[in-house]
């Protein structure tokens, strides 16, 4: 097929969770979607085998394919191991050689678990927006950066940078999406006092001009943003902003939905030859040793975070939407898994039967 998917489930409750991600996989293929599909190791799962949490085959194998879906890695049998070869380096460096710049942070509310989140009912039900963060630049990496002394005290040094192509680009990876969804794009800085607001705020709304002029575009300064998302988050689409914001306002609107067993994620990078930017998908949570292997594990945020690898990478748009349907559906039927459920409720349902309720939908 003209769809390469490299899977690499990983540690802990990865491979549980990509196991029902594979039901769906192959639910597609008797419908006529498939995938080229091919399946590795990465984090502690390799360095049990090579020694290394990625090997070199694994990570040249990753440039290749249209789109990368990773389980998670980490665990506690790894804690012991050096720095260089922790698990959590395996990722590190799957992100940083395919130079994935935008990550992409939905936050989306099915109506089912609307009283799940902080906020009222109505503020939150149907909520269905995508922010934007620029992921490799930023005042987590400019120099001058440091602690040292003046005078007799300490001075602590990080410097917000941003090049005007660091920006444009990241900015196209948005407009894009925007296109794929509502059309919107409210962009985030602090144009009012910082110098790098001033640059952002002028390259965006440069590129949307040139390039993008179909796109609705607003600005917003980056605090007054993270009022509105409280207040009334429907009004956004596509977010877009820096990596500082873009890590808060990122976990500020993942809250609004719930739970971390609900959270997809990709991270985009430069297009490739066929138009497709590089691109690698991941639930947001994390390895989950305290459940894993009991079959306790809410497999959506993976299954959403294919969803979103179905629309972003391979355009089908359609297909992302039966799943995510199909997951609104389940949940509306009151399947949970025991993460979705309180103190008291209903039993919950395992990794595999929530994996086949959805495939069935
Ligand atoms: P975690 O996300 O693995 O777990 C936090 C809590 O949420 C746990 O109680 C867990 O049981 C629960 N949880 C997470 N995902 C769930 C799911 N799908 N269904 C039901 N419950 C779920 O974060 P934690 O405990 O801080 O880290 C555990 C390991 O995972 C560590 O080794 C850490 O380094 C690694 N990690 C890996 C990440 C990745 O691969 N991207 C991200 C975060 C942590
Ligand atoms: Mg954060």
């Amino acid at each position: 097929t003209n769809r390469s998917l490299l899977i690499l489930p990983g540690d802990g409750i990865g491979p549980e969770v990509m196991a029902e991600v594979r039901k769906i996989i192959d639910w597609f293929g008797t419908q006529g979607i498939a995938f080229d599909v091919s399946e590795d190791l990465v984090g502690g799962a390799a360095y049990d085998a090579h020694g290394t949490p990625l090997h070199d085959d694994t990570m040249a194998k990753a440039q290749e394919v249209d789109a990368v879906l990773l389980g998670a890695v980490g665990g506690p049998k790894y804690d012991v191991l050096d720095f260089s070869v922790k698990p959590e380096r395996g990722l590190l460096r799957l992100r940083k050689e395919m130079d994935l710049y935008a990550n992409l942070r939905p936050a989306q509310c099915f109506d089912a678990l609307a009283d799940f989140s902080s906020l009222k009912k109505d503020v939150v039900a149907g909520l269905d927006i995508m922010i934007v963060r620029e992921l490799t630049s930023g005042v987590y990496f400019g120099e001058p950066r440091g602690i040292h002394k003046e005078g007799n005290e300490r001075v602590g040094i990080n410097t917000q940078r941003y090049t005007e192509s660091e920006i444009a680009r990241v900015a196209r990876s948005a407009f894009e999406l925007a296109r794929k969804r509502g059309n919107k794009v409210c962009s985030m800085e602090k144009a009012n006092v910082m110098e790098s607001g001033i640059l952002w705020r002028d390259v965006v709304q440069e590129v949307h001009d040139a390039e993008y002029p179909d796109v609705e575009l607003s600005h917003m300064y980056a605090d007054a943003g993270a009022m509105q998302l409280t207040r009334w988050p429907k009004q956004f689409d596509v977010i877009v902003t820096d990596n500082l914001f873009g890590d808060l306002l990122s976990d500020l609107a993942a809250m609004l939905t719930g739970s971390l067993g609900m959270l997809p994620s990709a991270s985009l990078g430069a297009p490739m030859a066929n138009g497709r930017p590089k691109a690698l998908y991941e639930p947001v949570h994390g390895s989950a040793p305290d459940i894993a292997g009991q079959g306790k594990a809410n497999p959506i945020a993976c299954i959403l975070s294919f969803a979103m690898a179905l629309r972003y990478s391979f355009d089908l748009g359609d297909a992302a939407d039966k799943v995510e349907k199909a997951v609104e559906a389940v949940l509306a039927d009151g399947l949970r898994t025991a993460d979705l459920l309180g103190e008291e409720g209903t039993t919950p349902v395992s990794t595999a039967e929530m994996g086949d309720a959805i495939v069935a939908k």
